[in-house]
């Protein structure tokens, strides 16, 4: 038996995955890192597929709630309660229609939950992964920025230094979804550049990964977008999922579990196009961002 520690499983994209990997996989003991009723309900759901299922009640917007469940975890671990760590899934993401939303310790929502908590969290479980394990980072094409990957509904990412974009209104007219949209495609450069300076730094054997579902309409993660676009995600855009461009919820979560699983070929610091390493856009290649962005990254966690 191995453990597999797992964020953003309750809906969407993560919550077909997991229940793939308990289907596909009878020797993972999942651990779910998940908020309050949406844990619960998963907790019950996926636990009609197998006994192997824990919840461990976490806020990802919080440095404090991601600090007591890597605790928690890892004295799981450490007494035996949880067989030996070889996986972690940082599935979770989210997306406002603003730049301002945020976190009780001053970080953007969007910065906090899609960057810094799947830092934290490693940082925290670094030392207790058994090679061979491996790490999947839920990224998104949007990084790319351009037309071809976006269909032009979210801009481009907007680099600056990490301190400006880890706070509410770092990027132009804060207040309107395009700002919003720039804040979820720059978090997905930046948690790409964190997937580089990791797999510089993790010992032979701890592979880490990012994944990249392709456009996948009909999850939660334009929930607090305005009607017309949850109208569009919900009836108009799935209609495309014909095309290359868009993919089912169902499909989307049987390729995460398959990178989990490690049935995807892909060296470690490698991006997964939905189920082919490929190489990610030009910028998000940048050892010195990389390294400042680690930087503030750890600043933040040793603060918090
Ligand atoms: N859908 C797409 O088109 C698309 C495209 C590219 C990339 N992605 C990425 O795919 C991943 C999954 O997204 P999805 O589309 O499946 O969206 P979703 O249905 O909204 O799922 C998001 C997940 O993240 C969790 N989450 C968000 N904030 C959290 C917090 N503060 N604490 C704990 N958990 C939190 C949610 O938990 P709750 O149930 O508690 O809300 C949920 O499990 C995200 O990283 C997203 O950016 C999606």
């Amino acid at each position: 038996m191995h453990t597999l520690i797992m964020t953003g499983a309750t809906r969407g994209i993560g919550r077909v995955a997991a229940t793939e990997v308990l289907r596909k996989d009878q020797e993972t003991h999942l651990v779910l890192l998940g908020r309050g009723e949406s844990g619960r309900n998963t907790l019950d759901e996926l636990r009609a597929i197998s006994d192997n299922v824990t919840l461990v009640d976490t806020d990802l917007a919080s440095i404090d709630g991601i600090r007591s469940s890597a605790e928690t975890v890892n004295r799981m671990l450490d007494q035996g309660d949880l067989p030996p760590l070889r996986a972690f899934a940082g599935n979770a993401g989210v997306q406002f229609v603003d730049a301002l939303h945020a976190t009780p310790d001053g970080y953007e929502t969007t910065f906090a939950v899609n960057v810094l908590a799947n830092h934290l969290l490693l940082r925290a479980f670094e030392p207790r992964f058994s090679a061979p394990a491996r790490i999947v980072i839920t990224v998104s094409d949007t990084h790319f920025g351009d037309f071809r990957h976006t269909g032009g509904l979210v801009p481009a990412p907007r680099w600056s230094d990490p301190e400006t974009l880890a706070r509410p209104g770092a990027f132009p007219k804060p207040a309107t979804v395009t700002a919003g949209r720039t804040a979820y495609s720059t978090s997905k450069l930046a948690a790409i550049h964190l997937v580089h300076e990791w797999a510089r730094r993790l010992p032979d054997g701890v592979d880490i990964v990012s994944y990249n579902p392709g456009l996948v309409p009909g999850t939660g993660l334009v929930r607090s977008a305005g009607p017309i676009d949850r109208f569009l995600s919900r009836r108009v855009l799935p209609a495309l999922s014909i095309t290359p461009i868009v993919d089912t919820v169902p499909a989307a979560g049987r390729k995460l579990a398959d990178a989990i699983l490690g049935r995807t070929a892909a060296p470690t610091g490698s991006y997964i196009d939905r189920s082919r390493a490929v190489p990610s856009s030009k910028e998000s290649y940048d050892p010195d961002r990389e390294h400042r962005l680690w930087d503030f990254a750890e600043h933040a966690r040793k603060d918090g």
